[in-house]
This record gives structure tokens, C-alpha cells and sequence, in this order.
């Protein structure tokens, strides 16, 4: 007999902004690698890249995991915003939005029990994944197809990996629309997860906070519940929207703003994040217009110079207006 829990609606909020599919296409179709080149995003099949991470459960990795600590932020929503700890303090009314504890493995997988049976809470383990990890995970970590990825990397021509996010989610759960910037390639490794994709182009559309602010990249916009006086244009967004399936890569190119909501389900999704660093476009040969990225890479050079010539976040705002209004507007 089917519980509340078991035929829970599965259908998918409707946005009131349009929505196009990111493409899904096979690792060996050469317009997925143009898409990579042109830096648009893409769903790759078939590129093994973690396929040996795909019997990962929350059982096997509360066995093989090691004994180290996990970060696991907490939620009293279904929403996760990031925030930088070391910028609160030039914000004292600033209030984190999610709880922030280091748990070992087999603590995570009893206080999840606990929230999924209480509901009272939300859970999200966002882990890096570099030392103290056990050993038959390890293997399976070698075991991920380094050769494809190292490929992509030479091909576009990124930096080095600078690290993996192990994503461990309870249904629900919506990492807030941002951009990084880095190059990604998230990996799903087990249930499905909701994209959205918006291009850098959406910038004035998504009003991202000061680069002061503790939620820096974040926009301000909630996608859920627009708010047109405050943010009139979020009226014109346009996105793309991807399902991730275990076995998908999702390629989210550097400074694309994405939401990505674990879809509901009995259990966890768990994904992993592989992010690449960028080089300084300063230091490769410029050709004219700048792209999109390269202005919003100046702008937030230019932000944090005047954040730190000022030494008073206060004054950022009032210091930019009157170099602006009236002379370039
Ligand atoms: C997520 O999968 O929840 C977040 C991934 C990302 O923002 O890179
Ligand atoms: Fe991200």
C-alpha cells in the first residue's frame, strides 16, 4: 500500500521564466566538445568518468570511509546559500543562514535517520575529498576516468583540478542559484538532481550580492518566489534546465549561474564536483569585444579594489553612485 511518503507528486515546480533543455549528448560527440570549447553547458553520457563510485550508498561509505570529519551544513528550509565565514565580520547583522558541524561519517547517517524521520530539518554533507579517506574508497577514486577528464582539461586548456566536492543531499534540497569561478564538471553518482542553468548574459537579471557580502556569487533573486518590485528584472530571465541521472556529467562552465535541487525521492543523491582553476585572461592574449565572463571577471576586480581602498563596506555603494550618475548614466 502506498504511504503519503511513497506517492508524494513528483512533478516539477513550474517556473514562470522559460526553461530549454541543455543538451545531452555521448562524450564522443564532437559537438559536446565544442559546446565545452565555447564554454556552454552540456550533459555528458558515457564518460565513465565515475563509474566506479556508482555502488557508493550511505552504507558502504559509513564502512569505507574512514574515520575523519565531515562538513555537513544544516537547513531549517529546503535551501543551502553559501556564505564565506571570514567576510561576516564587515557584516555584523549578517546571520548565516545554515548551521555549519563537523560529524564523522557514521554521526551523519544517524542524524540524517533522525531528520528524514522528524523533518524538521534539512542536512547537506558537502565534503572535500583529499586525505584521511579509506582505502577502498581511494580506489575507487583512482579508478575514475582521469584519462577523459585530464583530456578536457589539455583540450580547453584550464588549470589544474583545484579540488572534489563529495555532495551527500537529503530530497529537496536546493543549493541557492550562483555562479563559481571555476569550471565544473559535477558528476551524479546516485538519484537525480534539477539544473538550472542561467548564462552569464543574465547577470542584471539575477543581482548578485556586493562582493563584500558573505553570500558573494549568490544571487539575491529567489527563483521560487520572484519578487518583481525588488528585482524587476527577474522578470526577463531565461534558463536552461538539465536532469541529472547517476552516470550524467554536467559541464557548468565558469561564472554560468546554476540552482541544482536533489529531486524528491526515498534516500540521498550523491554527486561529485570536479572544478578546475581558470587562468587569467589577463595573461592570454585578449581579442576584442571581451566575452561576458572577462567584463564580470574585471568587474569584480575593480569591486574588490574599491572595497579595499574604502576599508568600509558602507562606503562602497555611495563611492560607486557618484562616480556613475549623471556622468555615464
Ligand atoms: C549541488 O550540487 O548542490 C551544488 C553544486 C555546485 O554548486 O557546484
Ligand atoms: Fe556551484
Amino acid at each position: 500500500m502506498s504511504t503519503m511518503e511513497t506517492s508524494k507528486d513528483d512533478a516539477l515546480y513550474e517556473y514562470p521564466f522559460e526553461l530549454t533543455d541543455v543538451p545531452r549528448l555521448s562524450f564522443d560527440d564532437p559537438q559536446a566538445n565544442r559546446l565545452i570549447a565555447n564554454q556552454k553547458p552540456v550533459v555528458l553520457t558515457g564518460t565513465n568518468l565515475v563509474n566506479s563510485a556508482l555502488h557508493w550508498d550511505l552504507n558502504y561509505l559509513k564502512d569505507n570511509i574512514g574515520n575523519s570529519l565531515f562538513t555537513v551544513y544544516q537547513s531549517k528550509n529546503r535551501y543551502f546559500r553559501y556564505y564565506e565565514p571570514r567576510k561576516i565580520p564587515q557584516h555584523k547583522d549578517f546571520k548565516p543562514p545554515t548551521l555549519q558541524a563537523e560529524m564523522n561519517f557514521s554521526e551523519f547517517v544517524d542524524k540524517l535517520k533522525e531528520c528524514q524521520k522528524t523533518g524538521i530539518h534539512k542536512l547537506y554533507l558537502q565534503q572535500l575529498l583529499f586525505q584521511n579517506i579509506g582505502e577502498r574508497i581511494i580506489k575507487d577514486f583512482i579508478s575514475f576516468n582521469w584519462d577523459w577528464i585530464n583530456q578536457q582539461k589539455n583540450l580547453n586548456r584550464w588549470g589544474p583540478l583545484s579540488s572534489n566536492l563529495l555532495l551527500i543531499a537529503m530530497a529537496g534540497n536546493i543549493t541557492s542559484v550562483h555562479y563559481d569561478e571555476q569550471q565544473n564538471f559535477l558528476a551524479q553518482v546516485r538519484g537525480r538532481k534539477r539544473c538550472l542553468l542561467f548564462s552569464p548574459e543574465q547577470f542584471e537579471c539575477l543581482y548578485p550580492y556586493p562582493i563584500h557580502h558573505p553570500h558573494d556569487r549568490q544571487s539575491q533573486v529567489n527563483l521560487e518566489n520572484l519578487n518583481l518590485k525588488k528585482f524587476p528584472k527577474s522578470a526577463d530571465l531565461e534558463g536552461m534546465q538539465a536532469i541529472l541521472e547517476p552516470g550524467d556529467v554536467l559541464y557548468i562552465p565558469v561564472y554560468w549561474w546554476h540552482q541544482i535541487e536533489s529531486l524528491p525521492q526515498n534516500g540521498v543523491t550523491i554527486s561529485i564536483n570536479f572544478w578546475y582553476k581558470v587562468r587569467n585572461f589577463l595573461e592570454e592574449s585578449i581579442t576584442y569585444p571581451l566575452t561576458t565572463s572577462q567584463k564580470i571577471a574585471i568587474m569584480r576586480n575593480i569591486e574588490k579594489m574599491i572595497t579595499d581602498a574604502l576599508g568600509n563596506v558602507d562606503e562602497v555603494g555611495p563611492f560607486m553612485q557618484s562616480m556613475v550618475l549623471g556622468r555615464y548614466t
